[in-house]
């Protein structure tokens, strides 16, 4: 069960500065087959998300400070710089802006990411509401997956308000994945487990993204305050899809499980692409040329981010017995197969030690 100590050292670690990606682990609990005393197991962990849930939440009006003049978002402000790692930035294009350009370059890639943001968490909160739906009210996940949507929702409130601040003309993702992600909502209810595969593949790479850029640090303070509520309340979210995936998967009959193989690489591939890459969008409205912005992708660094965003959901397909071959080549065809373990792995998260 959950214990007042464990609480407390959630609260204290309020204040401190975020962990070392390597130091990050995932609580406790370890499910990989199917044994008797599983169900406790998932039900004690469920509970104690839940409980983290109450002591530590966080409000998009209260808790980010939208009017100090410190957080002020003007697209020309020099603290917006691309982050080190983003494929637009290894651009020779890139290279030759102005500081301004950079600037109103960095905005704009960080409120469309935003932006995509509150349409993935659009399509989470509708699967989590069907999924729930149905779901006996006795259940631990139930009250637990009411918390994530309340979350989420706050979630939105920042990103959207964080883009509508830029000024700037800001979309999402592209019109075919937004008509696309009405078939997710249906998988919520017919195919948990792939729901949950689409949860992590949104969730996981922009919490590889955001720890990796706290730990760089240098982003504008609004920018930063952003992530770092994000990250903190997110660590729940994907210890809850692991531990689901960890308790589910096993349980599907083959054929079933063999279908999860083949979408496995296909959602993770597709996600990592859309949370990871810049938009077209943002390409255009700069006039980066196509052939530039494609080559950037496909640039050593540009591939490397690819495989190391989907290095977690990777690593939990492997252990689920999901990556074996044949599927692990429908992996590489989608270039988020690594034979050798990244520098850096997606985190495995502690939702009680992670901080804001
Ligand atoms: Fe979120
Ligand atoms: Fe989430």
């Amino acid at each position: 069960m959950y214990s007042r100590r464990a609480g407390a050292r959630a609260f204290r670690a309020a204040e401190v500065a975020i962990l070392p990606l390597a130091t990050e682990k995932e609580p406790t609990m370890t499910i990989t087959s199917t044994t008797k005393r599983q169900p406790t197991d998932f039900a004690t962990a469920v509970e104690r998300l839940s409980k983290v849930s109450v002591d530590r939440h966080f409000d998009a009006y209260i808790d980010v400070a939208w009017d100090d003049p410190e957080m002020a978002i003007d697209p020309e402000d020099p603290r917006f710089e691309l982050w080190l790692d983003d494929p637009l930035r290894h651009t020779k294009w890139y290279a030759t802006q102005p500081p301004e350009t950079r600037s109103r370059v960095a905005v704009h890639r960080v409120a469309t990411a935003m932006r995509i943001g509150w349409e993935f968490e659009n399509v989470l909160q509708r699967g989590l509401l069907e999924h729930a739906y149905w779901m006996d009210g006795k259940k631990p996940e139930l009250r637990y997956l009411m918390h994530e949507i309340a979350e989420e929702c706050q979630h939105m409130l920042m990103f959207q308000e964080f883009a509508n601040r830029t000024g700037m003309d800001i979309r999402g993702m592209p019109r075919h994945m937004k008509l696309a992600s009405r078939l997710v909502v249906v998988l919520a209810r017919t195919f948990p487990a792939a729901f949950f595969m689409f949860v992590l593949a949104g969730e996981d790479p922009v919490d590889y993204i955001q720890r990796k850029q706290l730990k760089e640090g240098g982003s504008h303070p609004a920018t930063e305050r952003i992530m770092r509520i994000h990250v903190t309340e997110e660590a729940r979210h994907i210890a809850f899809a692991r531990h689901y995936l960890r308790r589910e998967v096993p349980r599907l009959h083959r054929l079933r499980r063999r279908q999860l193989a083949v979408m496995a690489p296909l959602i993770f591939g597709t996600m990592a692409r859309l949370m990871a890459f810049p938009s077209l969008h943002t390409a255009r409205t700069f006039g980066v040329l196509r052939s530039d912005l494609r080559r950037a992708l496909r640039s050593a660094p540009g591939r490397l981010l690819l495989r190391e965003v989907a290095a977690g959901p990777r690593k939990l397909c492997v252990e689920l017995g999901l990556a074996g071959f044949p599927y692990s080549l429908l992996w590489r065809v989608m270039g988020i197969w690594e034979t050798s373990e990244p520098a850096t792995t997606t985190p495995e998260v502690d939702p009680e030690n992670d901080t804001a």
